[in-house]
C-alpha cells in the first residue's frame, strides 16, 4: 500500500503543497457544520497529523470519525491555518481500511496505566506506550552501536541451560514430560526426559559469555533472561531483556568506566533521538525528567564501597523497614536512599561482603569482599550488576565448594581457568530498569510489552 509516514510528513517541509497519501488509526475527531477534523497517528511519530475535511469535497464523513478506525487519506499537504509550525492534509479521498464500533476501550478519556494493562493488545496505541515502546527502540539500537562501535562481538548465548549462574535457584524448568507417577525418584524423572538431565531457562548469559570472552576478548549478549523470583514488586518481571558484556583483560575499575560510558551513552541517544517522548514523560511521569538527564550525563557517578553505604545508613537518622548491619543484602529502600539522599546521583557501590554475592565473583585480598559493583540510581535502584570475575582456579573451586554446587555442571566454565586464564570483568544491565529511569514510568509492567510476573501471564 504506497503511503508516506506520518514522522517524514511533519518533519520534511518539502512535502508542503504536494500531493501526500497517509495512513493511520484515528485518535480524535471533531465535527462541524461544513467542516470536519481528525486527528490520524500511524505509529512513526507521538505527534497526530490533521486531515480537514470540506464537506464540499467528501459530503458525509461520519465513517472517518469514530475513534479506533483505520483509514487511508488522500489529500494536499499545506501549512496550518491555526499553529504556524505545523501541517494539516486537505483531504481529497478517505478509504477506510478498518471499522471500529463504539465499544472501542480507547475512548477520550485519560485511562490509568492499571486499567490499560488489562487491554495490552491496544495500550500500545496511546500516547504513553507510542512514547515507551520508542524510547524503547532507540535505546536497543544505541546499545548495539555502543559496543560495535569499540570491537565488542554480539554473541547470542543459549536460552536453555544445564547450569545455573546466579545460583539463587529461581529458574523455570525445562521439561517435556509434566506430571507423571511412573519415576519413582527426580533423577529417574530427569534421565528420561528431553535432555536427558535437568535444564532450565536461563537467568543470565554470563558463563558461557565468558568462555566467548576468552576468545574474542570484548563480547556482549543482548536477549531475555528468566527468574522465577516470586518478588511482585514495580520492578521485577520473569522475563526481561539482560544486556551483558563480557571483558577479557579488565579489571573493576576497568569495567565500571564501560558501564558508566554506556549509561551515558543510552542517555545522550534518547535525548538526542526522542525529545518529543521525553517531553511528554517530563509532563506526565516525572516533572525534572530532563534535566535529571541532562546532569546525569555531565557528572561523574558516585563511587562508595559497601562498608561506606552501611556506614552512612546506620549514621543518618533514617528509621529503615529493614535495619542494616555489614554482611546484610540491602533492600530497595537502601539502595533508593543511597543513590536519592546520600549521594543524589548514580552510584556504582564496591566490594560486597563474599557471603552475599555470586560465587565467580573475584576474591579480595581482605579474604570478606569480592570485587564486585551493583549500579543504583534514583528512582529505581539497581541496574547493572557488575564484578571482576575470579580467574584464580583453586579460588573459584573453593567458592563453589563452599556454596555445595556441583563441580561436574560447571566444566567448561571452571576449564577456562585452566587454559590461558586472564584478568575479566562484566556486568549485566537490565533494559527494562534502563527505561524506566530515562522515562520516569514508575511500574516495568508498563515498559515491556507482554510483561511476565509471578501469576500472571496475559
Ligand atoms: O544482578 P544480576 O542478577 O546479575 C547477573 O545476572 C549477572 N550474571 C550479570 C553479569 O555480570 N553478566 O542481574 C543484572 C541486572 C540487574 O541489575 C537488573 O537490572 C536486571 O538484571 N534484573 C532484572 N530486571 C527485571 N526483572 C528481574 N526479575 C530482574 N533480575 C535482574
Amino acid at each position: 500500500m504506497k503511503h508516506t509516514d506520518i514522522i517524514e510528513i511533519l518533519n520534511d517541509k518539502g512535502y508542503i503543497d504536494t500531493k501526500v497519501t497517509v495512513c493511520g488509526w484515528v485518535r480524535t475527531s471533531r465535527d462541524s457544520k461544513n467542516m470536519a477534523f481528525l486527528e490520524l497517528n500511524d505509529g512513526t511519530s507521538l505527534k497526530h497529523l490533521q486531515i480537514v475535511i470540506d464537506k464540499a469535497v467528501i459530503a458525509d464523513p461520519n465513517e472517518f470519525m469514530k475513534l479506533g478506525t483505520s483509514l487511508k487519506v488522500e489529500g494536499t499537504l499545506v501549512k496550518s491555518v491555526v499553529a504556524e509550525d505545523s501541517v494539516e492534509i486537505n483531504a481529497e479521498a478517505i478509504t477506510v481500511l478498518g471499522v471500529c464500533p463504539p465499544e472501542y476501550p480507547l475512548q477520550k478519556k485519560r485511562h490509568t496505566l492499571e486499567y490499560l494493562r488489562t487491554i495490552p493488545a491496544l495500550r500500545v496505541r496511546t500516547n504513553t506506550f507510542n512514547a515507551v515502546f520508542r524510547v524503547r527502540s532507540v535505546v536497543s539500537a544505541c546499545i548495539h552501536e555502543f559496543f560495535q562501535n569499540r570491537h565488542f562481538a554480539y554473541i547470542h548465548t543459549p536460552l536453555i541451560t544445564a547450569s545455573d549462574c546466579e545460583g539463587a535457584g529461581e529458574m523455570f524448568k525445562v521439561t517435556t514430560i509434566g506430571h507423571s507417577n511412573d519415576y519413582k525418584t527426580e533423577e529417574e524423572y530427569y534421565a528420561d526426559d528431553f535432555f536427558g538431565r535437568r535444564a532450565a531457562l536461563s537467568v543470565s548469559g554470563q558463563l558461557e559469555g565468558e568462555v566467548a570472552a576468552m576468545a574474542l576478548g570484548k563480547i556482549y549478549t543482548f536477549g531475555p533472561s528468566f527468574r522465577a523470583e516470586k518478588s511482585n514488586t514495580p520492578r521485577h518481571v520473569a522475563e526481561f531483556w539482560h544486556v551483558e558484556p563480557e571483558v577479557a583483560f579488565a579489571e573493576l575499575d576497568d569495567i565500571i568506566e564501560i558501564a558508566e560510558d554506556l549509561i551515558k551513552h543510552i542517555i545522550n541517544s534518547v535525548l538526542e533521538k526522542c525529545p518529543d517522548e521525553l517531553k511528554f514523560f517530563n509532563a506526565h511521569f516525572e516533572k525534572g525528567l530532563i534535566e535529571k538527564l541532562e546532569s546525569v550525563v555531565n557528572n561523574d557517578f558516585a563511587v562508595m564501597t559497601y562498608t561506606e553505604a552501611i556506614e552512612a545508613l546506620k549514621n543518618c537518622g533514617e528509621k529503615f523497614q529493614y535495619p542494616v548491619e555489614w554482611g546484610c543484602d540491602l533492600m530497595t529502600e537502601h539502595e533508593r536512599y543511597i543513590s536519592e539522599v546520600i549521594c543524589k546521583r548514580p552510584v556504582f557501590l564496591t566490594n560486597y561482603p563474599k557471603e552475599i554475592k555470586s560465587f565467580y565473583m573475584k576474591q579480595n585480598a581482605d579474604g570478606k569482599t569480592v570485587a564486585a559493583t551493583d549500579l543504583l540510581v534514583p528512582g529505581v535502584g539497581e541496574i547493572i550488576g557488575c564484578s571482576e570475575r575470579e580467574a584464580d582456579l583453586d579460588k573459584l573451586l573453593e567458592a563453589m565448594r563452599v556454596r555445595g554446587m556441583d563441580l561436574s555442571e560447571y566444566e567448561d566454565y571452571i576449564s577456562l581457568r585452566r587454559f590461558g586464564s586472564v584478568p575479566h570483568s562484566g556486568f549485566g544491565l537490565g533494559l527494562e530498569r534502563i527505561i524506566m529511569y530515562v522515562t520516569g514510568v514508575q511500574n516495568i509492567r508498563d515498559v515491556i510489552l507482554y510483561p511476565r510476573t509471578v501469576g500472571s501471564i496475559s
